[in-house]
């Protein structure tokens, strides 16, 4: 076999190329009835491109990436960075001797009965360049990791007979450099590769414009392989069976302006559709059009089939409108990712992702960072999504270069005039989006130009051109979509009256570990200030790979099953950066999404639904519960309730809801549905909303919210003293035969990603508040009570704590102080712990739950009895840290399956966490798999604890959720069962 000639013009050093041989992109799908290519191909990793082919032959599976696959001799990992390229080369260039070059070789019985059929290669999405050979011969070349490619195959093939398609995949190029987005890096074809025949007439493209009024138009394109087009062709189009009218109109300017070709077909179908039922997210309704090219004898000669929707998006001032509704934009950024194959994503795994955020109420998605597969949207449309599309440029490392870079000026409109192409018929796409991180420059606007005219019944958006000035009106966005921008600003924008455009952020509330703090927050003003629209979440993925331990190589396609509830297998776990023996990476970076990367729902996506509620309680009055339908398009019937009354001192009551009748907006007030008695402590109505008849992402009874209010505030229980003594040993600590390590105070969490990247932790370090060491002052015993003052030593200096443990009936109160001078400023914690011995493995609780929750993420956790195993309390975050909060803990009893064990009333509601680490266990590893449980359990409670907030990226949590310095008083009770 001889090497591409195409590889002696070193197209992977050519940014002006950005094609070769490539047909246009088109909206007509192919995939049905295409002989599909995936499978098993021979397979070589070159160490160039300019490396000769000719070693032995392995094989690779496609769609895949080889950096996911055993494959003997290619020793080409995963490798993450966020930022930075992987390697020094200046763009346009890479890596001259280390530029691994896959090689994919297979033989192709092209079928006898597509003799005089057009006949086309389709490569769903490789990187980062694609060159193509049929025999030996060069066909094209491609770029754009993820747009497929298309190649007319018919001069270089025979019907009937064999070929040989080889793919040659050339990782790093001066492509790599607009595709610098903060993911994994790998090499590979990623989406199936398919062979399909037309007949020489054929659509070559189809333009759908369906609008709210129901007036539906469609631009057919029409082509023949042979050149002129043949007389008499025509084109008829169905819509749900009902035929489709040719318009008049259109051919008659066509012929008066002279613009009727022998080459070019176009043919625009209308028609109105009475009583549409419209497309929105909340009630996707979807019709069927056919498209139907026919020969002169009626005959047809092709066919495209579109599921479309009918709806209106626009920009009305400083609201975003669809169908003339300000909807809010409940969003989320998307990659494809899969734990297994990498970048590689099946319906089904789609299907998965989209079915899971309508459970926990997302509407929208940014298909960050670049077009995500093409299921994706037919997904959207079918489910309900507002879809931001964002065309393949990131040029982060080098964004200031390549922005202005002409030798780069192809490449942008390329690209987003391919997703523009491809994506202009789905009804869920409402916005385009011209890329990430790329700075702002004339290749943007070049881009921005075209699809303004191509398509002006979409928004722009683009971070980078927005940024510098939210209220510019002249630059290549339409929305204000900064990311993790501080709140206050958004509001101030807001109401400066200055604003100009919608504001929706197009990354918010970076998802990084145990975070989302301050969510709550923020949708409060967002749904509260005109002007604010949403923002999408960052981001849906913790993008950990599933990876053997032992070798250290991703466990790859096989490894189905090998992981569970958030958990690899023993002897597996969830790769980041550097685990691949990377040198240059970015580390737990990558993880930092409200999934795992087995798609189990992180306890944030429960404060997200919560937030999201679509029906909510407004308030409680004496006539009843005031509920409002917070929705923009739908009524309350798709909904069941139930009500469920919560009692500190009692059970949890349930009764049948019934819901209102009421439109988007609309309240109405609802009797309450129960006798609440007038003595005893809080009572809680909960409204358990379920869906009540079978939605295509839920089964009937999925939860869907679980508003809450207050119905009665709590009583002080007062304890009756005893005339017993309480123990403590000689340095004043509790002696008590179920605690192994006596209540202590504590000022340290293992900080979480946010307190690491914001700083936090580093100062915490720094005051010494890790390894605090408490000394005995004084143990003073007056009349059966004990008062214990000892002083915690860090380097900021002294915490005095005092305890006074009194007996009292069942067990012993101790009330605590503990006073932090100014300079600590911001602590983690001010609480005791304490641990128990082993087999206490049962937590109940009265207080927020089940899931876990803490100051700034509390809005979805429930108040209520919650009960649940020690060992499932714990969220297994990938790099340990500070996890399994509960906020609002009222009281809680540890027990054993004998019902032995002990029970702790607070004085007031505090973060709680009973887990089987000490701070320092999870501070020692980096991987949740090296965390070794202790038997028995670690007890924090809390007088205060600091907000989680976001600073991993983005704004810290608010003042209000901060650990404030001075005297910190909290009493709880601690008896036997
Ligand atoms: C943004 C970027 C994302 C991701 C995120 C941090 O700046 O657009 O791709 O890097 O920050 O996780
Ligand atoms: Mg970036």
């Amino acid at each position: 076999m001889t090497s591409d000639p195409l590889l002696a013009l070193r197209p992977w050093e050519a940014p002006e190329v950005t094609s070769w041989g490539r047909l246009p992109m088109n909206a007509v799908d192919r995939r049905s009835g295409a002989l599909p290519l995936d499978g098993d191909w021979n397979f070589q990793l070159l160490p160039a491109p300019d490396a000769p082919v000719g070693g032995p032959w392995s094989t690779a599976y496609v769609p895949g990436v080889w950096t996911m696959q055993s494959i003997q001799g290619a020793d080409d990992l995963p490798q993450y960075t966020n930022i930075r390229m992987p390697y020094a080369e200046f763009p346009p260039l890479s890596p001259v001797y280390r530029n691994p070059t896959g090689v994919y070789e297979r033989t192709v019985d092209i079928p006898a009965e597509w003799t005089g059929r057009r006949i086309v290669l389709q490569v769903g999405a490789a990187e980062s360049v694609l060159l193509v050979q049929v025999d030996g011969r060069p066909v094209g070349l491609s770029k754009d990791s993820h747009l497929a490619a298309d190649f007319d195959l018919t001069p270089f093939v025979r019907p009937g007979e064999r070929a040989t398609v080889r793919l040659t995949v050339v990782k790093w190029s001066d492509a790599s450099h607009i595709e610098d987005q903060d993911q994994w890096w790998h090499g590979g074809i990623t989406r199936s590769v398919l062979l399909y025949a037309t007949d020489p007439l054929y659509l070559a493209d189809v333009t759908v414009r369906a609008a709210y009024s129901g007036e539906l138009r469609v631009d057919c394109r029409v082509r023949d392989a042979g050149g002129a087009l043949p007389a008499g062709w025509y084109v008829t189009g169905e819509l749900d069976g009902r035929l489709l009218a040719q318009d008049a109109e259109f051919d008659r300017a066509n012929v008066e302006d002279e613009r009727v070709s022998d080459f070019l077909g176009e043919v625009r179908l209308h028609t109105t559709v009475a009583d549409v039922r419209t497309w929105n997210a909340e009630t996707p309704e979807l019709y069927g059009l056919s498209v139907r090219l026919h020969r002169a004898d009626a005959t047809v000669a092709d066919t495209s089939y579109h599921r479309i929707g009918f709806r209106d998006v626009e920009i009305v001032g400083r609201n975003l409108l669809v169908n003339g509704e300000r909807v809010f934009i409940r969003g989320v950024n998307r990659h494809d990712f899969h734990p297994l194959t990498g970048r590689t994503v099946s319906y089904d795994d789609m299907r998965a992702d989209l079915v899971l955020l309508k459970r926990f109420g997302f509407n929208a998605i940014r298909t960050a960072h670049y077009p995500n597969d093409p299921g994706l949207y037919d997904l959207a449309d079918e489910l309900g999504f507002y879809v931001v599309d964002e065309a393949d440029i990131e040029a982060h490392d080098h964004a200031h270069e390549i922005a202005d870079d002409p030798r780069y000026l192809n490449a942008f409109v390329d690209r987003v005039s391919r997703m523009v192409l491809r994506d202009k018929n789905h009804p869920s796409v409402i916005i385009w989006s011209l890329g990430n991180e790329s700075d702002y420059g004339a290749n943007h606007d070049a881009a921005a130009g075209w699809v303004r005219r191509h398509d002006p019944t979409r928004p722009i958006q683009y971070e980078g051109a927005a940024k510098l000035d939210w209220a510019a009106t002249d630059d290549a966005s339409d929305i204000a979509c900064p990311m993790y921008a501080p709140l206050e600003d958004c509001v101030a924008h807001a109401l400066s009256g200055e604003q100009t455009r919608p504001l929706v952020q197009c990354e918010y509330s970076h998802a990084m570990g145990n975070s989302n703090g301050t969510l709550a927050d923020h949708w409060a003003a967002i749904e509260s200030t005109p002007g604010l629209q949403g923002g999408f979440i960052w981001e849906f993925w913790d993008h950990g790979i599933l990876q053997d331990v032992n070798d250290g190589r991703p466990v790859g396609r096989g490894g189905a099953g090998l992981y569970d509830n958030g958990v690899a297998a023993p002897g597996l776990r969830w790769a980041y950066g550097g685990d691949f023996g990377e040198t240059i990476h970015d580390g737990a970076f990558i993880a930092d999404g409200v999934v795992f990367p087995d798609r189990t729902p992180k306890p944030a996506m429960y404060e997200h639904r919560e937030i999201a509620a679509p029906v909510r309680i407004e308030c409680f009055r004496h006539e009843g519960i005031v509920l409002g339908n917070h929705q923009h398009f739908r009524g309350l019937d798709w909904l069941a309730g139930e009500w469920e009354l919560s009692l500190a001192d009692g059970d949890t009551l349930t009764a049948p809801a019934r819901l209102p009748d009421l439109r988007p907006g609309e309240t109405a007030v609802v009797p309450l549905p129960f006798e609440v008695p007038r003595e005893g402590g809080e009572a809680w109505l909960t409204l358990r909303v379920t869906t009540s008849r079978d939605e295509a992402w839920a089964p009937r009874g999925t939860v869907v919210c679980l508003p809450q209010v207050r119905l009665r505030e709590a009583a002080p229980v007062p304890a009756s003293p005893e005339n017993r003594s309480v123990e403590v040993d000689a340095d004043g600590l509790l002696v008590h035969p179920l605690l192994t390590a006596a209540p202590t105070l504590s000022l340290w969490r293992a900080p979480t990603d946010n307190d690491e990247l914001g700083g936090m932790a580093l100062r915490w370090r720094t005051w010494g508040l890790d390894s605090l060491v408490r000394k005995t002052v004084s143990v003073r015993e007056d009349d059966g009570r004990v008062t214990v003052v000892a002083e915690y030593a860090g380097t900021l200096g002294v915490v005095r704590h005092r305890q006074v443990l009194t007996p009292v009936e069942g067990g012993v109160r101790i009330d605590e102080e503990a006073e932090l001078s100014a300079e600590f400023d911001d602590v983690a914690r001010v609480g005791s712990v304490f641990e128990t011995v082993a087999g206490l493995d049962l937590l109940e609780w009265f207080g927020q739950g089940p899931w876990e929750s803490y100051p700034d993420r509390s809005a979805g956790a429930p108040v209520g009895h919650h009960s649940v195993p020690v060992d499932e309390l714990f969220t297994p975050y990938l790099r340990p840290q500070e996890s399994g909060g509960r906020h609002g803990v009222r009281r809680f009893t540890l027990s054993a399956p004998d019902a032995t064990g002990l029970t702790v009333a607070l004085d007031e509601p505090r973060q709680v966490s009973v887990t089987r680490y000490r701070a320092e266990d999870l501070t020692s590893v980096t991987h949740h798999d090296r965390l070794e449980p202790r038997a028995g359990c670690v007890v924090h409670l809390d007088a205060a604890h600091r907000g989680l907030g976001t600073a991993s990226c983005g704004p810290d949590t608010f003042p209000s959720y901060l650990v404030a310095p001075g005297v910190h008083r909290w009493s709880w009770t601690l008896r036997t069962l």
